[in-house]
């Protein structure tokens, strides 16, 4: 027993030896200088240095130049970003001869001096019109022109600065018609493929990509939008990826998000999950706080999609987006007037457990 005590505090000594001097820097006259502990998931591990692929989100410009706590998350954490505002049409095109950069300009800055990709939205899209457009009046080839002149001169301005375009924004209904959109009214259902065409034309660098929602809910738009993309492909026309925004809810069959994930990759195209969130409060309960189960849920959620995500094939991943970045910065409790927790930081900047969530689904 004696002799087993004293193997017992040798072994102690020679781990605690070993283990101090692991841990530190040099020894000076007997003081130890501690270092950083050589954890594998060390405290400063983010999603950037952690995902095998673009980690990105969605910036709201005000807070990124404003909100201290905001900017330096931004910069700590995400090596991708898009705009959520300042490059929509109502933004950058106020007038028809009138193009305003300024906010767009100040994030492609940001990016470059912070080392971050920046993917652009959007270029055309049945929202964010302004009244210059919704009024214009002229015959098809003055609309024609009015979509090419657009669509140019915001790639050509950002050309170099801006890698990615969603060139399409949700052109589909839900019942996987082509929306009515004053686009389709005006060009034609041929459009679409135009748009690529011309985007194309102003920076033949730049990956072209169609963006929607709703791929996971049910294969009616999801066929919709494959069938279509799968045929601007086989005529030759410019498109390099599928934006999957992926605005999902934490109740949904699991087999949703892989069998909306895996088609997409199907096409052979770089995929793109570009406006993740989780809803928590589908049913716009007004009383519903965020419980640990609810926590607990979205935490395994997050994790699952991004291990679907992280199965298609590496060539194809260009990358996770969330939808802002914190719960307070969401766009979902405005939009349906009720609480909600759909992202992986709190309403003080704080990591949820559903960023654990994250990094588990690539492990
Ligand atoms: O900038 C004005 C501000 O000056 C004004 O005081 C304020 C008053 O309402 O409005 C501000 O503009 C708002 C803008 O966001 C900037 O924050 C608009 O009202 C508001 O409609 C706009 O909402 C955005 C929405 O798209 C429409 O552009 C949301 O923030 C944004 O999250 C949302 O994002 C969309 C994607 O682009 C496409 N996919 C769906 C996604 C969620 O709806």
């Amino acid at each position: 027993m004696k002799r087993e005590i004293k193997v017992l505090v040798l072994a102690l000594a020679v781990t605690f030896t070993a283990c101090s001097k692991s841990n530190s820097g040099t020894d000076s006259g007997g003081i130890t200088t501690p270092t950083t502990p050589t954890n594998p998931v060390t405290p400063t591990a983010t999603l950037q240095s952690s995902m095998p692929f673009p980690f990105g989100a969605a910036v709201n410009i005000s807070l990124l130049k404003n909100n201290t706590a905001y900017r330096a998350l931004v910069i700590k954490e995400y090596n991708s970003l898009t705009a959520e505002s300042v490059m929509k049409t109502a933004a950058l095109h106020p007038a028809q001869n009138t193009y305003d950069f300024t906010d767009a300009d100040y994030l492609c800055d940001f990016a470059k001096t912070n080392g971050k990709r920046v993917h652009g939205h959007t270029l055309i899209w049945y929202k964010s019109l302004p009244a210059w457009i919704t009024n214009f009046q002229g015959d098809a080839a003055a609309w024609e022109n009015l979509l090419k002149t657009h669509i140019q001169t915001i790639v050509a301005h950002f050309k170099g600065k801006v890698v990615s375009w969603d060139v399409v924004n949700e052109a589909f209904e839900d019942d996987g018609t082509l929306r009515n959109s004053i686009w389709l009214q005006k060009l034609g259902p041929d459009y679409i493929a135009r748009c690529y065409t011309y985007a194309h034309e102003a920076d033949p660098d730049a990956l072209l990509f169609y963006n929607d929602y709703g791929h996971e809910y049910g294969p009616t738009k999801r066929a919709a939008i494959l069938s279509m993309v799968n045929g601007l492909v086989s005529r030759g026309i410019p498109i390099n990826g599928i934006g999957m925004q992926m605005h999902t809810r934490y109740n949904l069959g699991d087999s949703n998000w892989a069998t909306a994930i895996n088609a997409c990759a199907a096409t052979g195209l770089k995929v793109h999950i570009s406006e993740l969130d989780i809803a928590m409060n589908p049913n716009n309960d007004q009383t519903l706080t965020y419980t640990a189960a609810l926590s607990e849920a979205q935490t395994q959620k997050y994790k699952l999609i991004v291990q679907d995500y992280n199965a298609i094939p590496k060539a194809q991943q260009f990358g996770i987006t969330t939808w802002n970045v914190s719960d307070a910065d969401s766009w979902i409790p405005g939009n349906y007037n009720r609480p909600d927790w759909p992202l992986p930081f709190d309403f003080n900047y704080a990591r949820k457990p559903c960023y654990q969530g994250i990094l588990d689904g690539v492990k």
